[in-house]
């Protein structure tokens, strides 16, 4: 009998990524490419899509030749993908208008100003489930529609399109510049501002408000479907799944159940909660999110609290301090010294978001003497993505009623056991990681593999999650708060920073 594996596809900020698994849920084969990150102004952050696409290209032939397996032997594929990031495109050449406009940045900060002074404002969070802020799609659309001269007339003639990393690669997989399928899940949409969150559509009240036409949105789909066959790189293979990188992390960590929480620790962190069918409002700086969709089965939907700067700001301590040569050595120059001497590092390179929505914050050091090191700086640095997080598991557990009892992560910084001792000792509950830690990857996987029966059921899934590490809390609850408590007041130096 021919075995048979999955591909997945992880289309994340920094890096392309190709993964063959197993029907155990095992890493068979992995290939993967960084793209160049573009930073033309102070707060601007671009990637180029043909790049991105090329780089696809390359390393999805490459992952299933170290599997050694051919494509009648993949099932399905599954894409994750950066949310957020905004990509327009020609409909008849296939060639991008401009580079994407990644998650991170914050060009549209007085354009959402604007939006947010408007009497009708408050309908966008009811809607959507989203705050205003420049995180999300729309008012980088809207930029672009009005800077671009003539780009509004083509976008409304539906001759430009909107996607984000999935669509483009799903048009790309699917048809070439020609056009493919012009398609986005309900995760992916419902980051864009522009979806209604109960009917899961695009909403005529929202393209009205950010004033986007609705001719140049992708249509959308379950997260788990088949939404057609690949025609270029992996020929005649079937596209079962899409999803937000962050939500597919959640189904990988089969967070199926309501309460089920993860946080998935890179360039930035994003912890999910599953709340069931019903969307639950935030009133304390959460988003409402959509978890997954499952075919034709009502939607799964999340509390989510992203926090955009964590692994970047162990990056920023080796590119742009230079104090480490790579990013495994901070937790040995952490270990250097007993604690943060005093010192703490807020880092709001693109704002702060949840809970606060500030993306005027720009980051902060504070408690500086002759006294620190930078031991103490990078304890400083890890301490500030443990803060983050307990900032964001407040908030939800004000939100949701209920206190989260533990925590799975996921990620590249789960590697760091000081950081991980430390997450477990601020929020006070276990943090757990799985075997496998390529939880994005994993997910998407999983979703795609459903779609086309290679997996059964979610039940399956959920016998292939193994615990691989624990970390318990530890730390006298006095000191947690006084630490809790500077945390903040360093967090209040960082707003205010860019009146114009
Ligand atoms: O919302 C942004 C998020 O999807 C980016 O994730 O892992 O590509 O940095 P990552």
């Amino acid at each position: 009998m021919v075995m048979r594996y999955v591909l997945s596809i992880d289309q994340g900020t920094t890096s392309t990524r190709c993964i063959v698994f197993d029907q155990r849920g095992r890493l068979v084969s992995v290939a993967q490419r960084e793209h160049r990150q573009y930073f033309p102004r102070p707060g601007w952050v671009e990637h180029d899509a043909v790049q991105i696409w090329r780089n696809l290209e390359r390393i999805a032939p490459e992952a299933l030749s170290q599997a050694g397996i051919g494509l009648d032997q993949v099932a399905a594929i599954g894409i994750a993908n950066q949310r957020e990031t905004t990509l327009l495109w020609d409909r008849h050449t296939g060639e991008p208008i401009g580079r994407a406009i990644v998650w991170q940045d914050t060009r549209t900060d007085a354009l959402v100003d604007e939006f947010a002074a408007r009497p009708d404002a408050s309908m966008v969070q009811k809607r959507c489930g989203l705050p205003l802020a420049t995180y999300f799609s729309a008012p980088r659309i809207r930029w672009l529609l009005d800077r671009t001269p003539g780009l509004r007339e083509r976008a409304e003639r539906g001759d430009v399109l909107f996607g984000t990393m999935e669509t483009w690669l799903i048009w790309n997989l699917t048809g070439g510049p020609e056009g493919g399928l012009h398609v986005t899940d309900v995760t992916n949409a419902s980051r864009t501002l522009l979806m209604d969150l109960a009917s899961l559509a695009w909403d005529p009240d929202l393209l009205d408000f950010f004033g986007v036409p609705r001719a140049m949105l992708p249509q959308i789909r379950p997260s788990t479907e088949t939404y057609g066959l690949a025609s270029r790189v992996l020929p005649g293979v079937r596209i079962g799944a899409a999803l937000g990188d962050q939500q597919a992390a959640l189904f990988g960590q089969t967070c199926f159940a309501p309460g089920d929480a993860k946080c998935t620790y890179g360039t930035g962190s994003f912890l999910l909660l599953n709340t069931g069918h019903e969307p639950v409002r935030s009133s304390h700086g959460l988003l409402t999110t959509v978890g997954y969709q499952v075919g034709d089965e009502p939607a799964v939907y999340a509390l989510e609290g992203p926090i955009a700067i964590t692994g970047a700001l162990v990056q920023w301590f080796r590119d742009g301090l230079g104090l480490i040569n790579s990013a495994p050595e901070i937790e040995t120059l952490a270990r250097s010294v007993d604690d943060n001497g005093g010192c703490y590092i807020v880092p709001a390179f693109a704002g702060l978001f949840a809970p606060h929505w500030r993306s005027e914050a720009r980051g902060v050091i504070v408690g500086l003497t002759s006294y620190i090191t930078k031991g103490h700086l990078a304890r400083a640095v890890l301490e500030a993505t443990a803060w983050q997080t307990r900032e964001v598991v407040d908030a939800m557990n004000a939100d949701s009623g209920l206190a989260l009892r533990t925590l799975k992560v996921d990620g590249g910084m789960t590697a760091d056991n000081l950081l991980m001792q430390y997450v477990a000792d601020v929020l006070d509950v276990p943090v757990v990681r799985p075997m496998v830690a390529e939880t994005v990857s994993l997910g998407a996987a999983y979703a795609a593999g459903l779609a086309v029966g290679y997996w059964a059921d979610l039940e399956g899934l959920r016998q292939n999650w193994y615990r691989a590490a624990q970390w318990l809390p530890s730390m006298e609850p006095e000191r947690r708060a006084t630490e809790y408590d500077n945390w903040h007041r360093a967090v209040e130096r960082t707003f205010g920073w860019m009146k114009s």
